[in-house]
């Protein structure tokens, strides 16, 4: 039995997904029965229960092969990183108390840092702490830049005719689309081929700055020449704000966004074909980008 974290969402759905088709069985965690009834549909068995309560984790993992482990984002928390730590704290003893051998984590570029990568600095404790629990083979995935990070993008098209935030436009990021995480993350868990604690950068098909990422969109929204504006500090702040996101949760975006734009957060791993993965940015946006700024899909999320 597998057992999956943050199953309904952007990774999770893709890793349960990959293994039911593969015939494994699998247990999907999620906060609702109704958001995990589809997986149920595909034959994976539903597990309700909150990732900071350790007891129902320790239920959850009992006799699992190998957990999927992630800390889900809450973007209106008021202290998100002492939320990452309790949700790293649970797990980490469920996985304790169960004795699972092998996990797959969802870390991040940058996560090599303790400290000033924002939301990231949360991802370097949950490795560190998953590294302490003796005889488990655990591989950390240190994705690069989620393309999904972009569909924010079109309420802000919407609003001002141009692409904007807080990243330099010329700045070239390993962007990676979920989708491509959850694959990859499947095959490891088929594999199991990894000993003691190990980390695999995984960088997207290539690296592409915001500049083109608006080129790119503008092209397919028939908008050509879309430009992208690095937006001051105080205005980011606001916006961010107006969307429905703490104090808190913004602080720590702004600063992953200049620990990305100082190159002080980036990939250590030369690209190679062991950490590149194959949606490029271009049919990202054709298959996710488009049909939500034309208001066909109603499963857009952040
Ligand atoms: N964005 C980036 O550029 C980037 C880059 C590298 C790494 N990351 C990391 O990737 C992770 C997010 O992965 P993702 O996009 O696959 O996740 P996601 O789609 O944002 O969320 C996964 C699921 O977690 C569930 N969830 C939320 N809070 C929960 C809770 N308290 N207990 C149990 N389940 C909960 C939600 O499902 P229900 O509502 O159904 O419960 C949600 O669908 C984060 O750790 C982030 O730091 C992000």
């Amino acid at each position: 039995m597998y057992v999956i974290t943050g199953a309904t969402g952007n990774t999770g759905k893709i890793v349960a997904t990959n293994l039911l088709a593969k015939g494994q069985k699998v247990r999907v965690i999620g906060r609702s029965a109704d958001r995990l009834q589809p997986l149920a549909a595909k034959g994976a068995e539903p597990f309700v229960a909150d990732l900071t309560d350790a007891a129902a984790l320790s239920q959850a993992f009992a006799n699992a092969k190998a957990v999927y482990a992630l800390i889900p984002p809450s973007m209106t928390s008021s202290d998100y990183r002492a939320e990452q730590d309790r949700v790293t704290d649970a797990i980490a003893s469920a996985l304790e108390k169960t004795g699972v051998q092998h996990v797959v984590s969802l870390s991040s570029i940058g996560a090599d840092k303790a400290e000033k990568t924002g939301p990231v600095a949360g991802l370097h404790n949950l490795e560190q702490r998953l590294n302490r629990i003796a005889g488990l083979n655990v591989l950390h995935l240190r994705a690069g830049y989620f393309m999904e990070n972009t569909l924010a993008q079109i309420g802000i098209i919407k609003m001002m005719g141009m692409a904007a935030g807080p990243l330099r436009p010329d700045l070239k990021l390993p962007m990676i689309a979920a989708r491509d995480i959850g694959a990859f993350a499947a095959e490891a868990l088929l594999r199991l081929d990894f000993n003691g604690p190990q980390t695999r950068e995984l960088l997207g098909q290539r690296d592409i700055s915001m500049a083109e990422v608006a080129t790119i969109i503008g092209k397919a929204i028939g908008k050509p020449g879309l430009a992208y504006f690095q937006a001051p500090e105080g205005q980011i702040r606001a916006a961010m704000i107006q969307l429905g996101m703490s104090m808190n949760v913004v602080n720590l975006i702004l600063e992953m966004s200049a620990a990305l734009n100082s190159g002080y957060m980036r990939a250590l791993e030369p690209r190679t074909e062991k950490n590149t993965t194959p949606t490029s940015y271009e049919t990202f946006v054709a298959e996710e980008f488009v049909p939500r700024y034309q208001g066909k899909s109603t499963a857009a999320r952040g």
